[in-house]
């Protein structure tokens, strides 16, 4: 059964669950809740937070999140838990329901480490997906999309370059299959070792010099070092920035109301010049505080289908 046929909506771990009715819905509710300043109040619920991978936005923005709803926010950390013992991450999650957590936000190296959690008849907690190795990001992407709609209003006809690290970048797999199911157009750009053939399905690859000037929104990726192996190419980070990043000069060139989006962190001067990530035109800032009100708005919605 996919997780469009499961609909298990208790649950956020790809934004495959959910139509695109659905989809925009929670966009709007996430824009809604940035422009009231109110949010639903969960203050019986308790939440946790297990990051077996670094981060900074996802982990402190559904952190937030939960505080903005007045949630309980237990504290995690991998290394002082009994995973350093050997306990699994399943029996980690059962031990966390059993003492009454409500909602677990995990980011793991596994690829869709969350089947087993969603797929058993005896976890009934909420599993939020923070990142699931190269797989999923699907919290960033609602993020991304609530950016790109506050905007634009819209995503049909919008057309959108996505550059990079394409192979490594779980954001970059979960953005062009609902970009492109949500009516835009998609080009990939950067080195074409990380351009994997599979891509067309949602897209054409093409040099950014082609792509600069047509482009609504240049959705940067960044270049995922931690990922690489040792066939990776590895770039020096002028030239990196010259032959596929945003320069002084591609930037000049964008359209008038185009605008320049990284998921972050940003590698300064490798994927962008270090200027250029406060510029006019640049989301990257607008991205992280969105990320709050995204996640407001998942949290709501899952706690809600409980
Ligand atoms: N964009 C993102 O996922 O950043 P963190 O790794 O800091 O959470």
């Amino acid at each position: 059964m996919t997780l469009v046929q499961a609909k298990k909506l208790h649950h956020f771990v790809s934004l495959e669950q959910y139509d695109n009715h659905e989809i925009m819905n929670m966009i709007k509710t996430a824009v809604d809740f940035k422009r009231q300043g109110h949010f639903p109040s969960y203050a019986d619920k308790y939440a946790i937070n297990c990051f077996f991978e670094q981060s900074t936005r996802t982990h402190k923005s559904f952190e937030m999140a939960e505080r903005r709803m007045g949630m309980q926010v237990l504290d995690f950390q991998p290394s002082m838990s009994s995973v350093k013992k050997g306990e699994s991450l399943y029996d980690t999650v059962l031990t966390l329901q059993a003492i009454g957590v409500d909602l677990v936000v995990i980011r793991h190296s596994e690829e869709a480490y969350y089947t087993k959690l969603i797929d058993s008849e005896h976890i009934n907690c909420s599993i939020v997906n923070g990142g699931d190795g190269a797989g999923q990001h699907p919290s960033q992407s609602l993020l991304d999309l609530m950016t790109i709609y506050e905007e634009y209003g819209s995503f049909e006809n919008l057309e959108i370059a996505i550059a990079g690290d394409l192979t490594h970048s779980r954001v970059a797999n979960s953005n062009m299959q609902i970009l492109k199911r949500l009516g835009a157009t998609i080009y990939f750009t950067g080195p074409q070792e990380w351009y994997d053939p599979s891509f067309e399905e949602y897209g054409t690859y093409s040099s950014i010099d082609k792509l600069i000037d047509k482009v609504d929104v240049m959705m940067l990726l960044r270049v995922q070092h931690e990922r690489h192996t040792d066939s990776d190419n590895r770039f020096s980070k002028n030239t990196y920035l010259q032959k596929y990043g945003i320069t002084f000069e591609r930037e000049a060139r964008m359209k008038q109301s185009a605008i320049i989006m990284h998921p972050a962190p940003v590698n300064r001067g490798v994927e962008i010049e270090d200027s250029l990530v406060e510029c006019g035109r640049s989301r990257i800032v607008t991205q992280m505080e969105n990320g709050v009100y995204a996640r407001i708005a998942i949290i709501d919605s899952v706690l809600k289908h409980r």
